[in-house]
Parts: C-alpha cells; structure tokens; sequence
C-alpha cells in the first residue's frame, strides 16, 4: 500500500493510501484517505475487510490509532466500509462512523456495534482538531445517500466514487492525473453506467464548481489538480449518462 501526501501544513495533512500491491486480484483498487489535525484523524473510506491488513500497516507509519476519532464512508458499498468491524477493534471505542442517515441499520450488517453519526440529506459540518470540513450532499451520485468531503483550508474534495477510475493493472507511481485527454478511458464506462440522474449530476457540478479547489481525490484511481479539476467538471457535465437502462429496451414483462 501507497501511501501519497497531497497536503501537508504542519500537523493539518491529507494522506491518501492507494495501489496495494497485496490485495487479491479480484478486488477493484481502492483509495483510502485519512485526514488529520489537531491532534485528531478522520478515515475517509477506509475500505473493505480485503485491503485492511495493508491498510492499517501503512496508516500506522503515519497516523497514531489513537487520534482516529471519526471514520466517513461516502455510501454504503462493501469497498467502502466492510472493514468497519476490525476499525472498531482498533480504534477507541468512542470513534464515531459518519454515514447518510439512510444507511445505518443497512451497514451495520457489517457490524451492528458500530457508532453511527447518521448525516442529514443537507449535509453537515464536523471540526477536526481546528480544521471545519463540511459533508456536501451528493446524493444519487451514485448512490441515493452519498456524501463527499471538502476541507476549505486544504482547498481539497474527497469525491467518493465520482472522478473514480477502473486503470489498467500496469504499475503507478503517482496519484495525480498527468493526461486528462488519455484518463477518460478509465473512467468513461464506470461513470456512463453508475450515474442515472441528469439533475442530480448537474447540481453536484454545479456545487463543486463553486468551491475552492486545489485538487479532487475519488475512492478509485487517480486524483485531480490544478487545471484538471475543471477539466473533470466539464467532462462530467457532458456525459451520457443511464447506459444501463439500454438493457430494458425491447424486453415486456411476458418475454
Ligand atoms: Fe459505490
Ligand atoms: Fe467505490
């Protein structure tokens, strides 16, 4: 497991772990986050029971166990929080799981001993240490109760699954997109099929767009900075999206 540092101002950093080398191939590469400050962490996605073993190696050369007072899961997919159970076991017993309030009785099959802090369909704001991050809605994308988190002071979006991308099995060895042109064929496909609504995608661009921004981290794959945030805006903005429903088509209910 990778462990890459987008921001750093003293102890305020935004660490991403990343291409696990150890992971089952049958497991879909994922992003895990942790946020600290202050003196406190926060988990974004801390990912499933497969990458927890090289998950928690690689945090603890970072981050004391101690300090992770909130975990945050994006939506209530297995990549993104199955491991909830062994977090609990290693975290102290009054670390909160921040998650939409559609999702706790749902993902405590997970763990039903988990703390949830279910988040409101408006979002809410939670202090780190002394840095305010603010969960924005961004529901239907692509799950009806999803969330991502921005940091103002870092000038930094944790998008869940938007922006994420499936990259071919070749060695990385950076966590930034370098050829935005080249990177839509890994997230093209994902996207046109995850995504269903057109409102929902507008709305979120359109609040993403309105943010500070000096760089987008997805659960899967690669990150955005600089130009390349509004290159993903407005590449997403256009996108077909829905390819699923094609599959309805010509079928009746008697076929
Ligand atoms: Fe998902
Ligand atoms: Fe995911």
């Amino acid at each position: 497991m990778k462990c890459y540092k987008p921001f750093a101002q003293g102890d305020h950093r935004w660490l991403v772990f990343s291409q696990d080398e150890h992971k089952p191939g049958s497991v879909v590469d994922t992003n895990q986050v942790a946020i600290t400050s202050g003196g406190h962490a926060i988990l974004l996605d801390p990912g499933g029971i497969e990458v927890f073993p090289s998950m928690i190696g690689a945090l603890v050369q970072e981050v004391d166990l101690d300090s992770v007072s909130h975990i945050f899961l994006s939506h209530q997919d297995p990549d993104v929080g199955s491991g909830l159970a062994l977090w609990r076991q290693v975290t102290l017993p009054g670390t909160m799981v921040h998650i939409s309030a559609l999702w706790p009785s749902y993902v405590a099959h997970f763990d039903s001993d988990t703390h949830f802090s279910p988040i409101p369909d408006e979002g809410a704001e939670l202090t780190l240490g002394g840095t305010a991050l603010r969960f924005l809605p961004s529901h239907y994308m692509h799950s009806p109760g999803a969330f991502a988190v921005y940091d103002p002071t870092a000038r930094a979006l944790f998008s869940g699954d938007i922006g994420a991308a499936i990259l071919p099995g070749t060695p990385i060895r950076d966590i930034w997109v370098t050829d935005f042109n080249n990177h839509v064929q890994y997230m093209d496909g994902f996207h046109r099929r995850i995504l269903a609504c057109r409102e929902a995608r507008d709305a979120w661009v359109e609040m993403v767009a309105g943010l500070t921004l000096d760089f987008i981290v997805p659960q899967h794959g690669l990150a955005f900075r600089g130009q390349d945030v509004p290159r993903f805006l407005d590449w997403l903005s256009r996108l077909e999206i829905g390819s699923g429903v094609g599959a309805y088509r010509g079928r009746t209910a008697r076929k």
